[in-house]
């Protein structure tokens, strides 16, 4: 029942956070043939967002926006100070706007199955994880939302910073 009162919880403050993000831009930086990218843009756009697309690489912004390589995806975002890395939901990011808490940004590292941008049919559980300072190490992040399909109970108070298995081959690596 824990599960079904957030999730009213989480509907409530979308429908209110939902216009503030229509009045917000984000600007996005992706490689121009990046499908998956552009998806989680179209994402982005229908929780009200306005996105400005920059079709140079993330490489380069990442590295600037201090994240580290090890929780590196395909795009980056920039949205009111804050860096969001991969395919991040965007009730996720529209809370971060809402709370404002001190840091970076938010990362969804690689490409997991079942994020926005990546329905492949398949759906794996994936953590949004908060970067809380510059050019951290994914294992000292926090979690800050974790989505498993296969729950059976809400798992939020999970401890986090559990570094997640490498080889285990349900995410999609990046080079
Ligand atoms: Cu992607
Ligand atoms: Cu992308």
């Amino acid at each position: 029942m824990k599960l079904r009162i957030g999730a009213i919880l989480a509907a409530g403050l979308l429908g209110v956070a939902a216009q503030a993000a229509a009045t917000t831009t984000v600007d996005v930086y992706k490689s121009p043939t990046c499908g998956c990218c552009a998806k989680w843009v179209d994402h982005m756009r229908d929780h009200g967002f306005t996105v400005k697309t920059h079709d140079v690489g993330n490489k380069d912004i990442r590295k600037k926006s201090g994240i580290s390589e090890s929780l590196g995806s395909c795009h980056t975002a920039l949205i009111n100070g804050y860096a969001i890395e991969g395919h991040v939901p965007a009730p996720d990011i529209i809370r971060l706007l809402k709370e404002k808490p001190k840091a970076v940004g938010l990362s969804v590292p690689d490409m997991p199955h079942g994020t926005p941008g990546m329905e492949s049919g398949r759906v794996d559980p994936y953590n949004v994880l908060l970067i809380t300072e510059r050019d951290q190490a994914r294992k000292d992040t926090t979690i800050y939302h974790r989505y498993d399909p296969h729950a059976k109970k809400a798992v939020e108070t999970e401890p986090a910073a559990s570094p997640e298995p490498e080889q285990n081959g349900s995410v999609m690596r990046l080079k």
